[in-house]
Parts: C-alpha cells; sequence; structure tokens
C-alpha cells in the first residue's frame, strides 16, 4: 500500500514509501481512498513538518471493519471527517487534535487508511469520490462560516473574499440559502465564474483596494450582513468595515498571517459578532453531504503526480478545489 510522507523541504515536499499491512482495530475501519483534495492549511504543513502522511480530506471504499463496528459495510462508499474523533457538538482540544494530516497525525494521501467507524459519512450517489474528498475542510468550514452559530437568512447579504476553496463552497451555500452575494477575487476571469455560480456582485480587489467601501455602496451605505474572511490580518480590518451594524464575521482564514493590528474600537462599537470557525464535527459533513451541492474541482491529478498539485495550490491559479486522484 503506497503513501506519501513529507520530507519538511519544498523540493521535493514529498517521498514515495510502503505501508505495512494496516488492519482496523475495535472501533475502526480501513478505507481504500480513491481521492483526496488540498486545502491552504496543506501548504502550510508542507514547509513545518517532516515524516507524516499529509492531507486531511479523503474519500473511499471501506475494505475492512473492526470489532464492535455497526452501521457500515465492506464496499461502502464513505468520506472522512477532518477530526474523526470530533462527531458532533462543541470542539474539545482532544477533538481537534484528530485533525488528520498535521503535526502528529497522518493524513490521506495514501492508499488506505484505519480511521474510527464514527468518523466517518456515506458519499450519497451519484456524487464522485473526487466531489466527495472536496468536503471535509474547505466545505464543512464554509457551512460553519454560514449556518452553525445563527443561518444566514433569505435576503441577507453574504460578503466572501477570493475565490479559493472555502469561498465557493460559501458562494455556493449562500446561494442555496437565498442570500445576495458579493465576492471578491484578484481576477475578473475568475469572478466571471463566480457570477456565473451566482454571484449577484463582483469586485476585483487589485483593482479595487478599497473594496470594503465599494461594499458599502453596494448595500446602501449598510453593510453585509455576514462576512466570511479568509484572509487575516490584512482584510480583518477592511471586513470590519464592510458589514454592517450588528452584523456577524466568520474568521478562518490566515492567508495573511496570524498576527496584526485590529480594530477593536469597530468591533465593539458597531456591535459586530466576530466567530472564529475551525472547521467543523462530522455531523456537519452529514449534513453539507446531502445538500446535493456541486464542488468546483478545478483539476485532478493522479497519485503519481501529487507534487504537481501543491504546486498549483501555491499558484493560487485555481477556482474552488485541487483533487488527487487514488488507487482503483
Ligand atoms: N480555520 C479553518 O477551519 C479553516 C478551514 C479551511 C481554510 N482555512 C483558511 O482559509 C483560507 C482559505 O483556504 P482555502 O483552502 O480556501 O484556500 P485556497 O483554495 O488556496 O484559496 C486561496 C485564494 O484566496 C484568495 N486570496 C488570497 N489572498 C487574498 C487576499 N489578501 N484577499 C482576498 N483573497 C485572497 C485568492 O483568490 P483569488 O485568486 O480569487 O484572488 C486565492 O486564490 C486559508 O488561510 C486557510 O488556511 C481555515
Amino acid at each position: 500500500m503506497r503513501r506519501y510522507t513529507l520530507t519538511g523541504r519544498q523540493d521535493p515536499r514529498l517521498i514515495l514509501g510502503n505501508d505495512e499491512d494496516l488492519r482496523p482495530g475495535k472501533g475502526e475501519i480501513a478505507v481504500d481512498l480513491r481521492a483526496a483534495s488540498l486545502n491552504y492549511r496543506d501548504l502550510i504543513v508542507s514547509r513545518n513538518v517532516e515524516g507524516v502522511v499529509p492531507l486531511s480530506d479523503g474519500a473511499g471504499v471501506i475494505a475492512g471493519i473492526g470489532e464492535g463496528v455497526e452501521g457500515h459495510a465492506i464496499g461502502d462508499r464513505v468520506v472522512l471527517g477532518f477530526m474523526p474523533h470530533w462527531v458532533e457538538g462543541d470542539i474539545t482540544e482532544a477533538k481537534k487534535a484528530s485533525s488528520l494530516g498535521g503535526q502528529g497525525m497522518d493524513g490521506v494521501l495514501r492508499e488506505r487508511i484505519i480511521v474510527p467507524a464514527s468518523g466517518v459519512v456515506r458519499i450519497p450517489e451519484p456524487m464522485s469520490f473526487e466531489a466527495a474528498a472536496t468536503l471535509p475542510c474547505a466545505g464543512v468550514t464554509a457551512w460553519a462560516a454560514l449556518f452553525e452559530r445563527r443561518p444566514v437568512q433569505p435576503g441577507e447579504t453574504v460578503l466572501l473574499l477570493g475565490t479559493g476553496g472555502v469561498s465557493i463552497f460559501a458562494l455556493q451555500l449562500a446561494k442555496m440559502a437565498g442570500a445576495r452575494v458579493i465576492i471578491t477575487s484578484s481576477s475578473d476571469e475568475k469572478l466571471a465564474r463566480a457570477r456565473a455560480l451566482g454571484a449577484d456582485e463582483c469586485i476585483n480587489y487589485r483593482q479595487v483596494p478599497d473594496w470594503e467601501n465599494e461594499v458599502l455602496r453596494l448595500t446602501d451605505g449598510k453593510g453585509a450582513d455576514l462576512a466570511v474572511d479568509v484572509g487575516g490580518p490584512a482584510t480583518l480590518n477592511k471586513t470590519l468595515m464592510a458589514v454592517r451594524f450588528g452584523g456577524r464575521i466568520s474568521l478562518m482564514g490566515v492567508l495573511t498571517g496570524y498576527d496584526g493590528p485590529i480594530n477593536t474600537g469597530l468591533i465593539l462599537g458597531k456591535r459586530i459578532t466576530l466567530q472564529g470557525i475551525y472547521v467543523g464535527p462530522v455531523s456537519s459533513l452529514r449534513a453539507l453531504a446531502k445538500t446535493g451541492i456541486v464542488p468546483q474541482i478545478d483539476h485532478v491529478y493522479p497519485f503519481e503526480e501529487a507534487e504537481a498539485a501543491y504546486e498549483a495550490l501555491q499558484g493560487a491559479g485555481h477556482f474552488g478545489k485541487l483533487v488527487i486522484r487514488i488507487g482503483g
């Protein structure tokens, strides 16, 4: 059974090797993976971690069932939760520690994995393995950003930044919920694709660096009801300007780093609810998979070309998701 591990360097990032015979223990299943998808997180992990099997998001077929497992059968098509131990309820440190494909926890860029049986969700027909493999991180994060605490309401305005994995899922889900979507991008071509998916208003943030003012103009000076901030320190103050009094921001992004001066006066003065997002539980993955969403896949790479998928992610030319096909 082949698997990649991280070198901790950039060139090459990955080394191909073999797993020992992997068998499920009590409460576990073996999954023969058919597809994995990449997230921005995987770039960060690849720069900082060595010797671990990378990638968190995978889908495949159940190939073995451990003692005491019920409700699963060999041959079932399943997608893995990003944190297989976070099945439902609130997050805890222990649940977070089960995040696949990070420091101290092997991930899915391999042909077989052993996971807790409670950490997977059946893939609905006719969703492909490639499509299912995009859901665990980007899809569930977008779901959490829009629906977890106070679900977005029909007619509300949602602001999205960029056209990466999380933002495009958020665009599709916000439109399903009947919201009006304003989205930004560095690329007019990507904005045209976003419009084709239902985006109501598009702003090129390179051409319009003070895009927060454009959001205010597009909302009659009021601001968006909810913003999904994937940028972090360099975008958050602008996002605070762009949401309405009493509005909300779901913050999950680190595209511009982890630290920076934040205008706390705007948070309290506008009574903005700023909610931190760290993916979500298996229960959200199950709910998302049932929506019938069609994930936007930019490109599928063969297992042997996994390095090329990382290069593409780093190049940021993609729209939506990058996927690696495994086995089969
Ligand atoms: N906390 C969590 O649970 C969680 C979960 C998932 C993701 N994240 C974070 O969310 C962020 C996005 O993840 P992803 O996987 O969706 O990334 P991705 O697919 O790599 O998307 C990156 C895209 O973001 C846009 N972008 C980059 N810099 C920007 C900026 N300064 N302002 C606005 N847009 C910008 C670009 O879109 P254009 O090319 O259109 O300009 C770029 O293509 C990352 O920081 C990731 O770590 C966090």
